[in-house]
């Protein structure tokens, strides 16, 4: 017994120290103590709100206090506004239970500022059982948690390019395997096109940062190579979706070049009417494409690549109904895209 009234301590044994090192172990330890980098504190568990009864150079390295502003306090004057009431609770269990904790905690230095701190506490008792004291290191995690979460995001951005990139290969493949010409050079000549008119949208994502952008806008970058003063857009402001912004540009180029090509912005008098309306609750929208005052509609009607492609945009992609139909005046296509629009 010493003169508090404990008797010696029931510590760990040094797992690997030699005969010669033996008889310097304590003040080994405590130089140890004092020149880690890792915080330490001791409390006495014997005293009423455990005051720190010990704290080495890292500690108050870690937290700014000098040593006469940590003797004898409660640690909880590391805590703040923003410390987690669940994780003080989870201390306040472990210790009444008399067992190790692991908590990380967010503290405050004495100038305010704030750091992630991995708590470790354990207790310590006599050769009696006694619960004498207990002992704790503070590891401070703000840099890992930082990084950890720069890593994260990155990781979610790297998943978003990977996602768009692949959305726009399966677009470019089935371009390239739609696409029919016995002409290599006319073949060459619509793939090229049709990559031109993707890259087209690429550039109005890119330019609003992948967020939604307005089916206007989205029609009419794609009707200007092929003359868009001919054509008259009437439709309210609706917003699209990023991913469905390439699908419905090519639909769009696709129907811009057979009307140049065949339709009637293939003579001087034609005329193109695109007419818009938002669905029901904002879900998607229904457009109408009316050309006039072009040339008589094509016999037989052969199914080629643009009607092949823009009935698996539309169809099979975004889920949505396409309806075609000729009359002198020219041709008229309804389509209904559900789930491709958000409000702003
Ligand atoms: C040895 C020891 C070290 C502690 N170190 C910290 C610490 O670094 N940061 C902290 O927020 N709380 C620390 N605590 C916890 C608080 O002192 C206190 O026990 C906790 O806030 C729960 O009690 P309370 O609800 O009465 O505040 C430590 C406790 C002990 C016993």
């Amino acid at each position: 017994m010493d003169k508090e009234g404990t008797s010696g301590l029931h510590g760990d044994e040094p797992v690997a120290v030699t005969d010669r090192a033996m008889p310097d172990v304590k003040e080994l330890a405590t130089i140890a103590l004092q020149r880690t980098r890792m915080p330490m504190v001791v409390t006495d568990a014997t005293k009423e709100d455990f005051p720190i009864v010990l704290a080495n150079q890292a500690f108050l390295n870690l937290t700014r206090y000098g040593a006469s502003e940590v003797l004898g306090r409660n640690c909880r004057f590391l805590q703040g506004a923003a410390t987690s009431p669940a994780a003080i609770a989870e201390i306040r269990a472990g210790l009444q239970e008399e067992r190790e904790i692991n908590v990380e905690l967010l503290n405050y230095r004495k100038d305010g500022s704030a750091f992630w701190n991995l708590l470790h506490i354990s207790p310590i008792h006599d050769d009696d059982g006694r619960l004498v004291y207990h002992f704790a290191s503070q590891i401070d995690r703000t840099d890992f948690r930082r990084i950890e979460s720069l890593e994260a995001s990155e990781h979610r951005l790297l998943l978003e390019v990977d996602h768009r990139a692949n959305n726009v290969l399966a677009l470019v493949d089935s371009i390239v395997r739609l696409t029919r010409s016995d002409d290599p050079a006319l073949y060459a000549a619509s793939v090229q096109r049709r990559i031109q008119a993707l890259a087209r949208a690429h550039g109005l994502l890119s330019q609003r940062g992948w967020h939604e952008i307005p089916l206007q806008e989205t029609i009419s970058s794609q009707i200007e190579p092929y003359g868009a003063s001919r054509a008259l857009l009437d439709g309210p402001d609706v917003m699209l979706a990023a991913h469905s912004v390439q699908p419905l540009a090519l639909f769009i180029h696709e129907l811009a070049v057979n009307a140049a090509s065949h339709g009637s912005l293939s003579k001087e008098t034609g005329q193109l009417q695109i007419k818009w309306q938002a669905r029901p609750q904002n879900n998607g929208f229904i457009l109408e494409w009316q050309e006039t005052g072009g040339p008589p509609p094509p016999t037989p009607r052969r199914k080629g690549f643009g009607t092949l492609m823009t009935e698996a945009t539309i169809r099979r992609q975004l889920q949505g109904s396409l309806h075609r139909e000729w009359s002198d005046q020219g041709v008229r296509i309804v389509a209904e895209v559900p789930n491709v629009t958000v409000s702003r």
